[in-house]
């Protein structure tokens, strides 16, 4: 497959999602984790997103659930293909990403429900991520619900934290959707970057909804084949 020119930094890269609850974080970022480490890419995972008590859609349980399978890996005979680490507490969740961050690699954060509290996973995962992409269903209302990640950004940055570089990613994009090129230029016109592609709704047999717990059917070309590349290039050196 035709794989982008790309350095990663060293010391490895950082990409958190971000979003409130059912944006698809997880199932997005389970597949740009698949396509990296397809490309030949190291990639590792942590979990902040602690479930509660009736549901678990977790990364964690999705990687146990294909007993670390769940990305494909260059080596068939790989003991442990996919790391994903869960870590819940605010205070240990720098430690964890730092040991957890593949040299030369991507190591991709999930989060849960999006809460703007300081001291809280949130806050703790954007200061160490170098990307942070912030998934929502393209409709003007979502535009003034997300200001509060723009207002913790502001905080970090207030603070003396470090804070990442957002884009804000489309998921669950209706076909034909008018509304999404209209949030498009709203929000471009305020200044912020939303990437060029975005996530469809796929609530078929075989569509992206029906992933979780499976090892992941990469597809080449596909919109997160598409999105995989696209923020690598906002990873890579
Ligand atoms: N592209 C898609 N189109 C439609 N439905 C999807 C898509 N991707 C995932 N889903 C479904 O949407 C629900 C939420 O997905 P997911 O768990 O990835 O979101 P999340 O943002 O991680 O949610 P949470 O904040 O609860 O962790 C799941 O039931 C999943 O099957
Ligand atoms: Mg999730």
């Amino acid at each position: 497959m035709p794989t982008p020119t790309h350095k990663l930094p060293t010391e490895g890269a950082r990409v958190v999602f971000i979003g409130k609850g059912g944006s698809t974080k997880t199932h997005t970022l389970a597949h740009v984790l698949g396509h990296w480490s397809r490309m030949g890419i190291p990639v590792a995972a942590v979990d902040s997103d602690e479930p509660g008590e009736d549901e678990d859609g977790s990364l964690v349980t999705w990687n146990q659930m294909t007993n670390g399978r769940m990305v494909p890996t260059k080596h068939a005979d790989d003991e442990s293909p996919l790391t994903v680490k869960a870590q819940y507490s605010a205070l240990r969740l720098p430690g964890t990403i730092i040991e957890e961050t593949p040299a030369e690699g991507i190591l991709g954060i999930d989060t849960g429900s999006w809460a703007n509290r300081p001291g809280g996973t949130h806050h703790s995962a954007l200061a160490m991520a170098s990307l942070a992409v912030l998934c929502l269903q393209p409709h003007e209302g979502e535009l003034h619900r997300s200001a509060s990640v723009w207002a913790a950004l502001k905080h970090l940055e207030d603070t003396g934290s470090r804070r990442p570089e957002l884009v804000v990613l489309f998921t669950r994009v209706h076909h034909n959707a008018k509304s999404s090129g209209e949030v498009r230029g709203t929000m471009e016109r305020s200044g912020i970057t939303v990437l060029d592609n975005a996530v469809p709704n796929q609530m078929g047999e075989d569509g992206y909804s029906r992933a979780f717990g499976k090892p992941l059917e990469l597809v080449e070309d596909d919109p997160m084949h598409k999105i995989a590349v696209e923020i690598l290039g906002r990873v890579s050196l």
